[in-house]
C-alpha cells in the first residue's frame, strides 16, 4: 500500500470493546485475540496507528530497524531540553549510547549487585506487617532498593528518588493527556537534575564505572540514568503485584518457586533455575510494558500485513505474549515453560538493557517472599482486584495480601 491509499479498516465485531476504550482496558485480551486471527496488522482509526497483535508480527517489527524507535518514542517521551536516550535513538547512533550503558546494567554490574540485593530484599521482607498492599509495601520499595543499590544512592535520598521516579513514570504513557504529559516532563527534568548531581559524586560500583567512561558525554550518561528510571522503576515495582496476582491462587506454582531457593537465577546460568523460568512466565502473562511504538521509515511487509511508509505502529507485546500460535495454553501459568519466547523485554536493537537485572532481582525476591511467608495469600478474590484503567504500565491498583493467610485481612 502507498501512503496515498487509505488504509482498509477491519472493524472489531460489536461484541468486542475497543481495548483503549474505558470499558475495554481492564481486559483487552478478547479484542487482541480476535485481531490476531482476523487482522494481525490492523489499522486502528481511533489511535491512527497500525496495531500489531500476533507474536510473529510483533517479533518481526521489534527486530526491524526500518521501524524507527526514535520517531515512535519521540512522539510521547522526547523533550529536546532533556538528555538524549538510547530508546529515542536509531542505529548506528544507538549503539554508541548503548555500549557504555552495559557498564551500568551489563552482566558484570548485575553480578556485583547480587549479594547486596539479597540483603536488601531480606531486610524488606523481614519488616513486613501482617496485612499490606503488595503494590505499595513490596513493589515500590523493592524497585527503589534495586535502583538505590545500582546507583549507590545514599539511603537518605531513597524517599526523594522514589517520589521523582513515580512522578516521571508518566512518560511511559503514550496516551497521557497534555496536562499529565507536561507534568511528566517537568518531573523528568527534576529527576535528571537529581541524577546528574548524584552521578558527579559516584566513583565506585556500576555507576562509578559508567561515569569514568569517556566514550560519551556527561549529559548522555544522565540520559541513560533517566531512561533507566523512567523505563524501569515502575515496571519493576508493578511486576510484584502482577506476579502475586498470578501466583498466590496457584499452590503448585508457589511450591515450584519455594523449592527453587532463589540463588540460582543468574542470567547466563544454563541450569534453567526454576525461579528464573517462572519470572519470565509471569512477565509473559502480565507484561508491565504492554506495548511500544515505532514509525515506518519505508513500507514494511510483516507477517500478516504491510505497514505503509510513515505509518505509526503500535507493537502490542501483551497480545503477542498470549498468542496461541506461539504459546500452548497461552492464558495459563506454566511455571517451567520452556522455551518461552515472551516479548516483555522487547527484542532486537532495543531489547531491555536491564533484562538480566530484572530477572536476577525478581528471582531473588519471589522465592524469599513466598518461602518467608508460607501463609502468604490474597485477601481479595483475584477477579475483584482492580487494574489501573490506564493501559501502560499494566498494573494492579492494589494487591492486598496477608502474610499469615488470615482471610479477614483487608
Ligand atoms: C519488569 C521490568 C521491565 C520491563 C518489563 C522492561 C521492558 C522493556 C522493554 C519492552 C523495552 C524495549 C522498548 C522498545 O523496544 O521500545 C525496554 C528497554 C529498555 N529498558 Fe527495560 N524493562 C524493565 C525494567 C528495566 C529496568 C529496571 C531498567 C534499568 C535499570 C531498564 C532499562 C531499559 C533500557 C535502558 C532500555 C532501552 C534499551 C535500548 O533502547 O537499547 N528496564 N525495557
Amino acid at each position: 500500500m502507498t501512503t496515498a491509499e487509505r488504509p482498509v479498516i477491519v472493524p472489531l465485531p460489536p461484541h468486542l470493546t475497543h481495548p483503549f476504550a474505558p470499558a475495554g482496558r481492564a481486559d483487552p485480551g478478547p479484542a487482541y485475540r480476535w485481531l490476531q486471527v482476523h487482522d494481525p496488522v490492523h489499522y486502528d482509526p481511533y489511535s491512527r496507528m497500525w496495531w500489531l497483535t500476533s507474536h510473529a508480527a510483533c517479533g518481526a517489527a521489534l527486530r526491524d530497524n526500518r521501524l524507527s524507535a526514535a520517531l515512535g518514542q519521540r512522539e510521547r517521551a522526547r523533550d529536546d531540553a532533556l538528555p538524549p536516550s538510547m530508546l529515542t535513538t536509531d542505529p548506528p547512533e544507538h549503539q554508541r549510547l548503548r555500549n557504555p550503558g552495559q557498564l551500568l546494567l551489563g552482566p558484570a554490574a548485575v553480578r556485583s549487585l547480587e549479594g547486596v540485593l539479597g540483603e536488601e530484599i531480606d531486610a524488606l521482607i523481614g519488616a513486613l506487617p501482617d496485612r499490606l498492599d503488595a503494590v505499595e509495601a513490596i513493589g515500590a520499595p523493592f524497585a527503589t532498593a534495586v535502583f538505590g543499590r545500582l546507583f549507590g544512592l545514599p539511603r537518605t535520598d531513597w524517599a526523594r528518588f522514589e517520589l521523582l521516579a513515580g512522578a516521571a513514570s508518566v512518560n511511559l504513557d503514550p496516551l497521557a493527556g497534555s496536562e499529565r504529559a507536561a507534568a511528566g516532563r517537568a518531573a523528568m527534568a527534576e529527576l535528571s537534575a537529581f541524577l546528574t548531581a548524584h552521578a558527579r559524586t559516584a566513583v565506585a560500583g556500576p555507576l562509578g564505572r559508567l561515569m569514568a567512561d569517556d566514550r560519551i558525554t556527561e549529559r548522555e550518561k544522565t540520559g541513560i540514568l533517566g531512561l533507566a528510571v523512567v523505563g524501569g522503576w515502575q515496571p519493576l515495582a508493578e511486576m510484584v503485584g502482577n506476579a502475586l496476582y498470578w501466583l498466590l491462587p496457584r499452590p503448585e506454582a508457589v511450591a515450584a518457586l519455594r523449592g527453587s531457593g532463589g540463588g540460582d537465577a543468574r542470567h547466563g546460568d544454563e541450569d534453567g533455575g526454576a525461579a528464573r523460568l517462572l519470572v519470565d512466565e509471569l512477565l509473559r502473562l502480565e507484561a508491565p510494558i504492554p506495548f511500544t511504538a515505532r514509525v515506518a521509515t519505508e513500507e514494511v511487509p510483516l507477517p500478516g500485513g504491510t505497514v505503509p511508509r510513515d505509518g505509526r505502529v503500535l507493537i502490542i507485546i501483551a497480545a503477542a505474549n498470549r498468542d496461541p500460535a506461539a504459546f500452548e495454553d497461552p492464558d495459563e501459568l506454566r511455571p517451567g515453560r520452556t522455551p518461552n519466547p515472551q516479548l516483555a523485554f522487547g527484542a532486537g536493537t532495543h531489547f531491555c538493557l536491564a533484562a538480566q537485572l530484572v530477572r536476577t532481582a525478581s528471582a531473588l525476591l519471589l522465592p524469599r517472599l513466598l518461602g518467608g511467608f508460607p501463609g502468604l495469600a490474597l485477601t481479595t478474590a483475584p477477579d475483584a482486584l482492580a487494574w489501573d484503567p490506564r493501559p501502560i504500565p499494566r498494573r494492579l491498583l492494589r494487591c492486598p495480601v496477608s502474610t499469615t493467610g488470615s482471610a479477614d485481612a483487608d
